[in-house]
């Protein structure tokens, strides 16, 4: 039975093996998808014979994206933009790195959310890898604009400097109020993962608009909280989860499966 497996520290919480055991079930699949909990000094070992013993294929989460990443041999222009791999697969040309974090969002926006893109103003608040995760495909969906604010301003320019597009920008944390509002407020900030308090202004979700938080459970709960005391609508990353996931399953299994009813059942399970 081909072997899948997801890496991270901490990943006892990853929903990534039901998710694919879910897809395989609907797609009439055998597999085995396992959870690895591994520190980041003995990533590349224990991924390098995960594949040297036949594995088929491997989500990474964090803290390992960007080491997924240096240790393909092969990166589809998602990862390599990004600097970050979320799916490894040992093809013939030796081990190929994806990125579909970013696609992921974007479907689930459109077609759970039914926001429309095109024409948008959006903020983007965070400028690690999870941001550098989503930049990219907001653009190519349409956006209007894509304002960066980071908390350290330096990081929030880079990233809009390797955009190279003149519908993103950089701005100070101080400038969110003055900046507002925006049609969708993009949450890839560690601070909830963290435990750590946000700053943010209440007017910064103009009428009809979306504040979406990439993470999901109580890594999520503080930025929802704040969207509910502004009175905006809001959801967490649970939607883009299980969308990056159908798109690793694609190009493991050359077939996308319908996400809906797994989602619905991650829902569920949800506290
Ligand atoms: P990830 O892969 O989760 O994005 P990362 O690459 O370490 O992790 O990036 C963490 C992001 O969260 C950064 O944008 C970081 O801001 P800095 O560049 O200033 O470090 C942001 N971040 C972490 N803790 C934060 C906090 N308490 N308030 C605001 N931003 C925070």
């Amino acid at each position: 039975m081909p072997r899948y497996v997801v890496f991270g520290q901490p990943v006892g919480h990853s929903r990534s093996p039901a998710i694919h055991r879910a897809f395989a079930a609907q797609c009439g699949l055998a597999l085995r998808y396992d959870r690895c909990e591994v520190a980041p000094a003995a990533f590349a070992e224990v991924a390098r014979d995960f594949f040297a013993r036949g594995g088929a294929g491997a989500n990474v989460t964090l803290p390992h994206k960007a080491a997924a990443l240096a240790l393909a041999d092969v990166a589809d222009p998602a990862a390599r933009r990004a600097g970050v791999a979320n799916v490894l697969t040992p093809v013939a040309g030796g081990l190929h790195a994806h990125n579909t974090d970013g696609a992921g969002l974007v479907r689930d926006l459109h077609e759970r959310q039914r926001l429309t893109l095109e024409g948008r103003r959006a903020l983007l608040l965070g400028a690690g890898g999870a941001a550098r995760g989503v930049a990219w495909n907001l653009l190519d969906a349409g956006l209007a604009e894509l304002l960066v604010v980071n908390r350290t301003e330096r990081a929030a320019a880079e990233l809009v400097a390797r955009l190279e597009d003149p519908r993103a920008a950089a701005a100070p944390w101080s400038a969110l109020a003055e900046a507002a509002p925006f049609d969708l407020v993009i949450h890839a900030t560690a601070a909830g993962v963290l435990g750590q308090p946000l700053a943010l202004p209440s007017g910064l979700v103009a009428a009809g608009g979306l504040a979406y938080d990439l993470s999901y459970g109580s890594a999520a709960a503080p930025f929802l909280a704040w969207a509910a005391r502004a009175g905006v609508a809001a959801c967490d990353g649970l939607g883009m989860l299980v969308e990056q996931a159908a798109e690793a399953f694609a190009i493991w299994h050359g077939v996308r499966p319908a996400t809906d009813p797994v989602y619905a059942m991650l829902r569920a399970s949800m506290p």
